[in-house]
């Protein structure tokens, strides 16, 4: 089958596509943001609003003149499968930093409180810089997306505020970790550095981490959010964002081999990162060094691989195949869910410096 992007139509459904696996785009309950309260955290909230106005990354988002030449000269050393792979990888990123920016935008927009909407603001200023200049990259290649397109035809999932919360945090979270990641080993090998992109992960990740932060203070100063059953919740999506990462890298071997780096390992480094950092809000984390951990997650690449493979047989045949795939996926899952968590408790001064 051939999953390779060709045109900019591809592109776009590429990114309106509602699978599992692909970045959605949310929306929830605005009036309800209005009674949110930072004031329990009003000298960290402040310092932290101070930074985003001090933009340190106003001057980051622009290509040099050398990114067009690294292009041109990098670009017919890749292999086909690394070309698709990462045209895919952009894709997904910029429907990632687009899905923020349109969030955080509506939420500015129809926020009645000062604190809400001031946070709003900076961090869509900052997701639309991040998605404007992947899209640039993608016009290379001649797969510019059309975001107001984009934004008006892609489906919406309704989540309540604190779901919003929990999965924005640790997608914050996470891509601060998988963009350093990435940035160190390139750091480390340059001569690996097969697009100029991954130059600008460095600084790029730090407004990510940002966000995480402002994320981590809102949660903090609503510690019902923290504790009791909706400990179940936590659990829940640093589960799901998880597993969902580890499936969706495993489905793309060729760009991280390409990284010299392996999908195991690398995601591994992640979880680790991302664990590490999350003890700023969350008193449970997944046991990531568990073997029972690892197996479950490789039996659901395994099982994604199956579907894929029965999605592309179709017929009747394919379409049992397939729910026999989604019922084994949903049982593992459980099991995975069913692991010990640990327990730690939480500092008293909540943010973090991003030192990976
Ligand atoms: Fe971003
Ligand atoms: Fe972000």
């Amino acid at each position: 089958m051939d999953t390779a992007l060709h045109s900019p139509e591809q592109a776009i459904e590429r990114a309106r596509a509602s699978t599992m696996l692909s970045p959605r785009f949310y929306t929830t309950d605005f009036a309800a943001l209005d009674q949110l309260d930072v004031s329990p955290l009003r000298a960290e909230w402040d310092a932290m609003l101070a930074e985003y106005e001090g933009d340190n990354n106003h001057d980051h988002f622009q290509r040099t003149p050398q990114f067009a030449e690294e292009v041109a000269a990098l670009t017919p050393t890749w292999s086909p499968e690394l070309r698709a792979e990462f045209l895919d990888f952009l894709v997904s990123s910029l429907t990632s930093e687009f899905s923020g920016c349109v969030l955080y935008n509506e939420i500015f927009k129809r926020s009645h409180n000062p604190d809400i909407k001031a946070l709003m603001r900076y961090m869509a200023r900052d997701e639309s810089r991040h998605a404007g200049f992947i899209n640039q990259s993608l016009k290379d290649y001649g797969l510019g997306v059309d975001l107001g397109a984009l934004k008006r035809t892609k489906r919406y999932t309704f989540f309540k505020p604190k779901y919003i919360f929990y999965a924005t945090y640790l997608s914050e979270k996470i891509g601060y970790a998988r963009y350093i990641t990435i940035y160190r080993q390139l750091e480390r090998h340059p001569e690996l550095r097969f697009h100029p992109i991954f130059r600008w992960f460095e600084r790029w990740c730090n407004d990510e981490f940002r966000h995480g932060e402002s994320f981590a203070l809102l949660l903090r100063a609503h510690p019902h959010l923290l504790r009791g059953g909706n400990l179940l919740w936590v659990r829940f999506f640093l589960l799901a964002v998880y597993a969902t990462m580890y499936v969706r890298d495993h489905a793309r071997p060729a760009l991280k081999q390409a990284m010299g780096l392996d999908p195991t390992e690398y995601d591994l480094t992640v979880f680790r990162i991302t664990t590490e950092i999350s003890k700023q809000v969350f008193p449970i984390s997944l046991d990531v060094e568990r073997p029972a951990f690892l197996r479950g997650l490789n039996r659901l690449v395994a099982l994604q691989a199956r579907m894929d493979e029965a999605k592309a047989r179709g017929g009747l045949r394919g379409k049992l195949q397939q729910a026999a795939c989604a019922v084994q996926a949903t049982v593992t899952f459980a099991r995975l869910y069913l692991q010990p968590v640990q327990r730690h408790a939480l500092p008293a001064q909540v943010r973090v410096a991003p030192a990976w």
